[in-house]
């Protein structure tokens, strides 16, 4: 059978970043419970600018300035924090990317599970026929509530993946272990900007998942623990994927901490990028480790209410040749953060709804939201124009 996979990715996140050791002292909270107990530093949050779009055009800009977009039929848009109910995000951002009409763009939602979606609905498209291949974005804006337990785990960014045959990343195998149940552990109502979580539920609901997802892929023939050689796991927050870890090495019988790898830098700074989150895992996994060619992965993939998966991927060589391995820390370094205040001020500010209304230029990223006219979202490729750092002192 044709190997097919990951052959590229790339990630992209939002302009501005607030530092969770801020956020701490405003709130009056140990900071070591949201550096330590959950695991994170910073999350990104996006300028009024910018939106799930901006941000998946982003990443996949960078991606197919590498690879080019010979033979991409599909663009494939998973995302839990869409801007409308019936265009989808991947026709704006097929606009905004330039490629042709020969390109069908379609949106996946399935909370943080999305990307997952997209990834395997790729990799079936790939397998009918070796010579296309499929764009995949996953993008995100986390959002809670102002002073809610899931405050600290907001966060926003995007992944971009091509997915091929003879892929230069990673080839997926075909068996895969999948657990769906309904469970109320986070959702968004239609008229609501923020989701409803119920959190400790959420993260029981994750390990359950995990549990069942594992033991069907087993089930199914697929690779034994001792098999796999580095484990990536969703991170609504990183220590959620250490937690996932020790779980999974209880329920197989593993030395606990043993072989998690190192793909938690990204997310530690992104935060949560819901259908993201695993590929920035992924990416941070690749970029941190340079012997892993041949090396198998398994990755497992939730989203509340809930579906999860469970697959592995073997590593190939010359993967860290691919993506210039310092591309995200670079992306990340380059955020404009803001103080609490700032961040109060962005959060409370009402997302644009469909009246019309001209956004302010803020992100120095390629692509803008530049407001509502006629009921309908615009936006602007802004690569050719000067940026809005030197526009407007680089202010807020
Ligand atoms: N130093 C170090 N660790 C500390 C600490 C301190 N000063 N204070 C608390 N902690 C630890 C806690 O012991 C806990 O660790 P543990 O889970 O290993 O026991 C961790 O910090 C979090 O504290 P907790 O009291 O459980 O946090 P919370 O109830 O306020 O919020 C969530 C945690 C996950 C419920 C919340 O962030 C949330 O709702 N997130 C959004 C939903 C989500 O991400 N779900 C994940 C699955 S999809």
């Amino acid at each position: 059978m044709t190997a097919v996979g990951i052959h590229d990715l790339a990630i992209a996140t939002a302009h501005h970043v607030v530092g969770l050791a801020d956020l701490a002292a405003r709130r009056d909270v140990d900071p070591g419970k949201y550096l330590v107990g959950l695991g994170q530093e910073s999350m990104s949050f996006p300028a009024e600018d910018e939106d799930v779009v901006t941000m998946g055009a982003a990443a996949a800009r960078t991606l197919l300035h590498r690879t080019g977009a010979d033979g991409v039929r599909w663009l494939l848009f998973a995302t839990e924090s869409g801007v409308d109910q019936s265009k989808s995000a991947a026709v704006y951002a097929h606009r905004l990317l330039g490629l042709p009409p020969s390109v069908r763009a379609v949106e996946l939602k399935q909370a943080c599970y999305g990307g997952t979606a997209a990834l395997q609905t790729a990799l079936g498209i790939v397998h009918r026929d070796p010579a296309e291949r499929v764009l995949v974005i996953a993008a995100d804006v986390a959002r809670y509530a102002l002073h809610s337990p899931g405050e600290p785990t907001q966060g926003a960014g995007a992944a971009a993946m091509l997915v091929s045959a003879d892929p230069a990343l990673l080839e997926v195998e075909p068996v895969s272990g999948v657990a769906t149940a309904d469970v109320d552990d986070f959702w968004r109502p239609n008229d609501a900007s923020t989701a409803v979580v119920d959190g400790r539920l959420s993260v029981s609901a994750y390990l359950a998942a995990l549990k069942s997802a594992w033991d069907d892929h087993r089930a199914r023939g697929g690779a034994t623990a001792s098999e796999i050689d580095r484990f990536v796991y969703h991170q609504p927050f990183t220590r959620m994927a250490e937690k996932a870890h020790a779980a999974l090495a209880r329920h197989v019988g593993l030395p606990d901490g043993e072989r998690l790898g190192s793909g938690l830098e990204y997310n530690r700074r992104l935060g949560n990028t819901y259908t993201a989150s695993l590929y920035a895992a992924l990416a941070a996994l690749l970029d941190g480790d340079d012997a892993l060619a041949g090396r198998r992965i398994g990755l497992f993939s939730y989203g509340s209410g809930s579906v999860g998966e469970f697959f592995t991927g073997v590593v190939r060589p010359g993967y860290d040749a691919v993506r210039p391995r310092d591309e995200v820390t670079r992306a990340l370094a380059a955020r404009v953060p803001l103080s609490v205040d700032e961040y109060e001020r962005l959060h409370a500010a009402r997302p644009t709804g469909s009246a019309d209304a001209v956004t302010r230029r803020v992100t120095d990223g390629p692509y803008r939201f530049a407001g509502v006219r006629s009921r309908a979202r615009r936006y602007e490729n802004t690569a050719d124009r000067p940026s809005a750092a030197a526009e407007q002192g680089g202010s807020v």
